[in-house]
């Protein structure tokens, strides 16, 4: 614990890093789907709001956390709420967060595996022609394919997090990201070129109505994309300088995912209003949008789709592979700073355990019977068991479906509530300003500090208490 803390070597190498956690499958492959299934323009518009409002003042609370202590959360955490009322208990956010990481990269090992089989089909049907794309559902259902998908996938991340965070995740993320950016510029230009351009953006831009699940989508899907709620952002805080600005770093990141996540958008849907035909197939599954039909299109209907795809589909790995970066990182800076191990020891430990369960959902996408149609509770259609299945579950069936649901909606609602309850009311505000440098000349906290404190202690603990109320009544939004 005497050793010096490894740190960013900058405040651009931090922001790529966090941003890098940040943008992700949920930008490229969630957003879109929703924005789609909750027709645009006014869920985009409450999903700024959201981001806005809620999200940036929680990713800011995290992020001093983890400065102020320089620590991992179960440690942050117990620093930071010595004498105050809670106490030690408030470090529970740590090791949900420790969990909550296990769980997310479980499954998003094995989505991101997919841009990587998607990556060389491409490469195979831009060489020797479209054979009309592959069958999704003989693809996840194939296990020992799945599983090494998520395997190639679980070592280069396990990998990178060996190298540490100035020479291993801060070199891999500032590679990563600028690339990713690039190819995002350069497919949005592209799609600029084609008919349905004016109508993607009309869909995403005018406001439409927005029901009541709209507006839980929103709010879940903000967590989830700005990776707040785990402890991601208390952990990359805790390697931040002391003289970097958590506040520009933030909105910064904030940004830079949102602008991603529109830009996602724009490069689907006018691929999408361009060839109706796909639209109208297009399936209901969340994976249908970035792995089935978007491929069919590269190769059907755009003149340079055979360039673009394969480019695509690095871009989709890369989003996923800094993401997974940060949740390994969870996860091995606990056994780093708790049990004092070596990083390369941890992290052996971490991935290696964590790639067991990934290997169970990759098998439960219909692989493996006992893994795909696992309910917790068992599989009664009534009764007591039925309804615990029910609410914590929402009834779903499958390791990666019920991993993915667990996550959601409530492991990062709850974490993102005790966190935005522990900087708002229990943590005095002095060292929150301090650390945020939210100082007027006095010495006080200045009037942009009490706006964000507003947030944090009234705005986002009333948006997921209905998350949380909703949650249990049984709605689900993974
Ligand atoms: N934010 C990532 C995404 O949008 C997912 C993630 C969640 C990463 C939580 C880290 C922690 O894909």
């Amino acid at each position: 614990m005497s050793k010096q803390r490894d740190q960013w070597s900058s405040s651009l190498g931090f922001i790529l890093a966090a941003a890098g956690s940040a943008v992700g499958l949920g930008n490229l492959w969630k957003f879109p789907y929703i924005t789609w299934e909750n027709h645009g323009g006014g869920f985009v518009l409450v999903y700024l709001v959201c981001i806005a409002v809620i999200g940036m003042p929680i990713m800011m609370a995290e992020i001093l956390i983890g400065r102020r202590a320089q620590a991992s959360p179960v440690p942050a955490l117990e620093k930071m709420s010595k004498g105050l009322p809670g106490g030690k208990w408030w470090s529970v956010v740590g090791w949900m967060g420790v969990i909550a990481g296990l769980v997310i990269l479980s499954f998003y090992a094995v989505v991101a595996g997919w841009s990587i089989s998607s990556f060389i089909n491409c490469i195979n049907w831009s060489l020797n022609g479209f054979d009309g794309g592959q069958d999704f559902g003989g693809f996840v259902g194939n296990g020992p394919l799945q599983v090494g998908l998520a395997f190639v996938f679980s070592t280069v991340t396990a990998f990178i997090v060996m190298g540490g965070i100035s020479g291993g995740i801060e070199k891999a993320t500032k590679v990563l990201m600028p690339v990713l950016l690039g190819i995002l510029v350069l497919l949005v230009l592209n799609s600029f070129t084609l008919d349905g351009a004016s109508q993607a953006l009309a869909f995403l831009f005018t406001p439409s109505a927005i029901n009541s699940h709209g507006l839980l989508e929103a709010l879940g899907h903000s967590f989830f994309t700005l990776s707040l709620g785990m402890g991601a952002m208390i952990t990359y805080g805790s390697y931040m300088g002391r003289h970097d600005s958590i506040v520009k770093s933030s909105i910064a990141i904030v940004l830079l995912d949102t602008l991603i996540a529109i830009m996602a958008c724009i490069i689907m849907f006018s691929i999408l209003f361009t060839f109706p035909q796909v639209r109208d197939s297009m399936g209901k599954s969340t994976a249908g949008m970035l792995f089935v039909t978007l491929p069919q299109m590269f190769y059907t209907g755009m003149p340079a789709g055979k360039i673009f795809a394969p480019i695509f589909y690095v871009l989709v790995g890369f989003a996923a592979l800094s993401s997974t970066i940060s949740l390994l990182e969870v996860v091995v800076s606990l056994l780093v700073d708790k049990l004092e191990w070596t990083r390369i020891k941890s992290t052996s430990v971490a991935a290696s355990t964590i790639f067991v369960f990934s290997t169970f959902c990759a098998l439960s996408n219909g692989a493996v019977d006992f893994f795909s149609g696992l309910k917790p509770f068992g599989q009664a259609t009534e009764g007591f068991l039925f309804k615990l299945n029910e609410t914590f579950f929402a009834n779903k069936a499958g390791f990666m479906n019920l991993f993915d649901h667990m996550a959601s909606n409530w492991f990062l609602p709850v974490g993102g509530m005790l966190i935005t309850l522990f900087v708002g009311w229990i943590l005095p505000s002095r060292i929150s300003a301090e650390e945020l440098d939210l100082l007027d000349e006095n010495g006080n906290p200045n009037k942009f500090f009490q706006v964000l404190l507003f947030s944090l202690r009234f705005l986002a603990p009333l948006a997921i208490g209905y998350i949380i109320m909703m949650v249990i009544l049984g709605r689900d939004f993974s």
